[in-house]
């Protein structure tokens, strides 16, 4: 067995070799750079901590199923029955089977199919009526997009008012959350009441959901006799992990496409096709647009919305020539599983060719991770994935997007891996051919800088 390779010890428990680097996923990806697929390094609340940017030893950690509970603690002041993301295996397990039962069946898909398109077609048309005044901004709309998709998803008909509980939902994040990339942990004074009073408002939603049924995914907690506290927890813990993800995995696929413009106007003309006049897809369509997919999957490989997942060994594991001990905080770095050059050429480049069947049969299974791996996997992948297509249809078919020049897109990590100041694009309206004020933008059939 060889020692596992990793920077030099640190007196600040590794703190600031972090923050210099500019986060944990950007810090994962220098470590790997340096010192090869499997790493050890300090951080602050991990007694031990390894990152593992090999699919194929990735194998030998996809049993594992514990989370560190450290690392999650900041999420403590959310739950009232424990956090689902580190309940003990015995726990979870009953919890994540009748999550599944719902957010994976393709029935519980179709069936609210509608409601999201109604959704996004609401965007569209915002978006239509205000983009004369100027640029709109991709993930703060998409995001809360999401957060509307999933409150339908998860409160069903149990809501009179869904903008109260969007709007109690981010005020929870502002005033728990939000101050945790900047100073301190939790807000305090007006913020935190603020917060306290949005949070047992949602907390009474659900409860009224849970008294009067109406929603899939509430039934089926009921079904598996969870208490109402946890069926309250899960539900805020649901909306939590479904929103910014979804909204920002939209972004960065249109992003990548407005700066492509041979995979754009692929995009565009496989709708064109599919679609034909309509404005939106139905359920059964998703599986005629594989080049959207894969434009989808090849933007999640690049800008993984959930950088890094974590574990913690309750056993001792082999992984290669490598002896990882009971207790360690595994990392998933995703970000550098999928920028690992042995499996991803040049890597840096937005090729969405590398998702057909053929070239995905040749790649390790783990290779592509953007929603985890093993018994705490993502279990909202499937949903995920029907929404951000349904959302990526409607917009593409309906505008054209442009970059503001000279306006910068950093990719940070705030909760998901987000562009610093967000993404701003002005629009076309592709039916008219002209931007929603009326100026006459490109002559037909001139795709232009975007590519169409
Ligand atoms: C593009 C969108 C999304 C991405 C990229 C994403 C990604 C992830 C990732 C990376 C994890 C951690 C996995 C691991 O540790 O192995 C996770 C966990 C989770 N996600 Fe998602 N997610 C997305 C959307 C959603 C949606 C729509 C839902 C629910 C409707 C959801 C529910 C969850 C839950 C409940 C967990 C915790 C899993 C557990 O501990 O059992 N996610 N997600």
């Amino acid at each position: 067995m060889r020692e596992i390779p990793g920077p030099p010890p640190q007196a600040d428990g590794g703190l600031s070799a972090v923050t210099a680097a500019g986060g944990l996923h950007t810090y994962q990806l220098r470590l790997h750079d340096e010192y090869g697929p499997v790493v050890r390094f300090q951080l602050p609340g991990a007694r031990a901590a390894v990152s593992v940017a090999d699919p194929v030893l990735l194998e030998a950690t996809a049993k594992v199923n514990e989370r560190p509970g450290k690392l999650f603690e900041f999420l403590a002041p959310l739950c009232e029955a424990g956090n689902l993301q580190t309940l003990p295996a015995a726990e979870h397990v009953p919890l994540r089977r009748a999550l599944l039962s719902v957010l994976a069946g393709r029935r519980s898909h179709e069936a609210h199919f509608a409601a999201f398109t109604a959704l996004t077609g609401e965007l569209a048309d915002r978006w239509a009526d205000r983009a004369a005044a100027g640029p709109v901004e991709l993930q703060h709309d998409l995001s809360e997009l999401s957060l509307r998709m999933i409150c339908q998803y998860a409160l069903g008909r149990g809501i009179d008012d869904p903008a109260r509980v969007v709007s109690a939902f981010e005020t929870v994040l502002t005033g728990y959350l939000g101050r945790l990339y900047e100073h301190g942990l939790y807000a305090h004074g007006d913020d935190l009441s603020r917060a306290e009073q949005a949070l047992a408002h949602l907390r009474e939603v659900v409860d009224g959901v849970l008294a009067a049924g109406g929603s899939d995914l509430v039934d089926a907690l009921v079904r598996a006799d969870m208490s109402p506290a946890r069926v309250r927890d899960t539900v805020l813990m649901i909306m939590l992990a479904a929103h910014h993800t979804t909204g920002v995995a939209v972004s960065w696929t249109l992003h990548l496409l407005a700066r492509h413009p041979e995979a754009a106007a692929r995009a565009v003309a496989e709708l064109d096709d599919v679609l034909g006049e309509r404005a939106a897809p139905e359920y059964a369509d998703l599986k005629r647009l594989p080049y959207l997919e894969m434009a989808l999957k090849e933007s999640m490989r690049l800008y993984p919305p959930g950088p890094y997942g974590a574990r913690e060994t309750t056993e001792d594991l082999t992984l290669g020539d490598y002896r990882i001990p009971a207790g360690t905080t595994i990392f998933y770095p995703f970000w550098a599983v999928h920028l690992n050059p042995r499996y991803w050429p040049d890597p840096h480049a937005f090729r969405p060719g590398r998702f057909t069947a053929e070239e995905q049969a040749g790649r390790p299974r783990y290779a592509f991770i953007p929603f985890g791996l093993g018994p705490r996997s993502c279990e909202g992948a499937g949903l995920a994935m029907v929404e951000a297509e349904l959302v990526l249809a409607v917009l593409l078919k309906r505008f054209r997007f442009e970059p503001v020049a000279g306006h910068p897109v950093v990719p940070v990590e705030r909760f998901v891996l987000w562009a610093a100041d967000d993404i701003r694009m002005r629009l076309t309206d592709r039916r008219t051919d002209r931007p929603p004020d009326g100026r006459r933008s490109r002559r037909p059939g001139d795709r232009g800088r975007d590519g169409g």
